[in-house]
């Protein structure tokens, strides 16, 4: 029994219903031995894609955009809203063990003191004193230039999947441009954090190629800081979230007293986290503003807090195969000890193989009774849960998955698109781009086209379908352009199926050609069949 307790066994997380498991499986080493591959798409692709359809825009475009800003398109939005609908659906409503809430983006700054943000929520940030860019220390690689055995200069380099590559080229520019005779060592890259003091000035800056001008790295603290009311001084100072799990605690005892809840139980939130990052980058992935998915799973402090953490991270997994991530492109990594965050005692993350290299999409983590004893201690109110076991009051310990949602809808995007040569009836070969979204989460579940437009009869027929669907799901009614046309832009923002609407329906069996977006195959198919393979997909 996974959380069972000293003579009282208690049920652990059960799977969430809508993991059929002819549907998802959990990762297996062999299913993911090829997630560290490079991935087939560029990030310029679907960077096009997104804005091309609409799914995604730079923020405050018109002005020359705000770095680390985005906007969300009229699909955008919808993909978007999907993920979040299924996340709620399979991690909150269709549980017994989790409930909701959603807090304020704003909290009483003492929270940011009790949780160790104020202190301790910082990144390592170094200067270029002549170029004034600014780069995060453990994303700036360096290495000594060695030729037998002497060290003749230093090489930078700014992290990217070819950073030992671009070291050992520039050590090259070096030995030559200093034409020193000799063998060239390979490089050993080191990130600025680990550059000693007296290396710091010889380590030449990114932007200008010269030594000289990098400060030694310093805290940054990354939450945006603003005034609440009329003052602007530091008696009015408070900060917008960096995550919303702060939320979940600070409303653990709220949610004990009201919610009927029972350990082991959850508290999940939806919502916008604000980073001041140095450094963001590879478009949503790194973002200032960004919406995070959360939840603080509760367990009894004598709970096999290890086994449920293993628990949470398969959940996790078979929920993004559930949304169609495939599992060839995802990985798990343990964080090492000796870097864990300040309140966690294990952390792993699930990786995603995305363009730009593997990152982290998820992170599940064992965060102990390090949030509840801070609040406790700050605030002076305790934060304890009565078990009825054992007549005592306990605080308890907590597993936190937290998800990015603009890191899934990208990782989405990234898995699911591709550019295919598609052979037409006349034999023509012609270019299609294609997006695999999984039903559960594309903008659009179904296209209704009518073969014809000016038709009536066929454009009526399409219309009342087109309004009967509408009230369950997203669809698109679609009257111009050629038939082959019109799937192609169905096909491009992920519709999975066109539903046409051609003679043979109105003057025969009432039947529609059922186009499906991956394969490309074309059968019949009923009204009613088309309304269960819906409520069948789209769950
Ligand atoms: N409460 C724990 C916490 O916030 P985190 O690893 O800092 O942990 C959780 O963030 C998740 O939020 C990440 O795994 C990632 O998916 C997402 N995330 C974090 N910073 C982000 C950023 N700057 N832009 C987009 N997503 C981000």
């Amino acid at each position: 029994m996974l959380y069972a307790r000293d003579g009282k066994p208690a049920a652990g997380p059960p799977p969430a219903p809508a993991l059929d498991p002819s549907r998802s499986h959990p990762l297996t080493p062999a299913l993911m031995s090829d997630a560290s591959a490079p991935s087939a798409v560029s990030m310029d692709a679907i960077v096009a894609l997104a804005k091309r359809r609409g799914f995604i825009f730079q923020s405050s475009e018109i002005y020359g955009g705000l770095n680390g800003f985005f906007d969300y398109g009229p699909l955008g939005v919808e993909l978007k809203k999907n993920i979040r609908d299924c996340w709620w659906a399979d991690m909150v409503r269709r549980r017994d063990d989790v409930v909701g809430v959603e807090t304020s983006i704003i909290m009483h700054p003492k929270v940011w003191e009790a949780s160790g943000h104020v202190a301790g929520f910082t990144d390592p940030l170094v200067d270029c004193k002549v170029s004034k860019q600014r780069y995060r220390a453990d994303q700036l690689f360096f290495s000594p230039v060695v030729v037998e055995g002497a060290v003749i200069g230093y090489v930078s380099a700014l992290e990217s999947e070819r950073t030992t590559e671009d070291l050992q080229a520039a050590a090259e520019t070096l030995k030559r441009k200093k034409a020193v005779q000799g063998k060239l060592e390979p490089v050993s890259p080191r990130d600025f954090t680990e550059a000693k003091p007296e290396e710091v000035p010889l380590v030449p800056s990114p932007a200008t190629g010269e030594p000289g001008s990098l400060t030694p790295p310093r805290a940054f603290n990354m939450m945006f800081e603003t005034y609440v009311g009329a003052l602007r001084d530091a008696s009015a100072v408070a900060y917008l979230r960096p995550e919303t799990a702060q939320g979940m605690f600070v409303d653990f005892r709220n949610v004990v007293d009201t919610g009927r809840v029972k350990l082991p139980f959850g508290i999940a939130q939806i919502g916008k986290s604000f980073r001041n990052e140095i450094t963001p980058r590879n478009f949503i992935f790194r973002s200032r503003e960004f919406e995070q998915m959360e939840m603080e799973y509760f367990i009894h402090p004598d709970a096999d807090w290890l086994a449920c953490h293993e628990e949470w991270l398969r959940w996790c997994q078979d929920w993004l195969l559930s949304i169609g991530l495939p599992a060839s492109h995802l990985s798990l990594h343990e964080h090492p000890k000796e870097k864990l965050a300040f309140y966690s005692r294990r952390t792993v993350d699930i990786m995603f193989r995305y363009p730009f290299g593997v990152q982290e999409l998820w992170g599940i983590a064992a965060r102990s009774d390090y949030d509840l004893k801070q609040h406790q201690q700050h605030s002076g109110v305790p934060q304890v849960y009565f078990d009825e076991a054992t007549k005592q009051k306990v605080v308890p310990h907590v597993i936190e998955p937290a998800v990015g949602v603009d890191r899934i809808l990208l990782a989405i995007l990234c898995a699911g698109y591709a550019e295919e040569d598609v052979t037409d009836d006349k034999g023509n070969v012609e270019k299609r781009t294609v997006l695999r979204l999984s039903p559960r989460i594309a903008p659009v579940k179904v296209a209704v086209l009518p073969l014809l437009k000016n038709k009536e009869a066929l454009v009526a027929r399409a219309r009342e379908l087109h309004a009967k669907l509408k009230r369950n799901y997203a669809v698109f009614y679609d009257e111009g352009g050629a038939i082959g046309r019109r799937y192609r832009r169905q096909d491009e923002i992920g519709t999975p199926w066109c539903v046409t609407i051609d003679f043979e329906t109105i003057e025969k069996d009432g039947t529609f050609t059922l186009r499906e977006r991956d394969s490309m195959q074309q059968r019949r198919i009923t009204e009613a069949e088309l309304f269960q393979l819906l409520a069948e997909q789209v769950y």
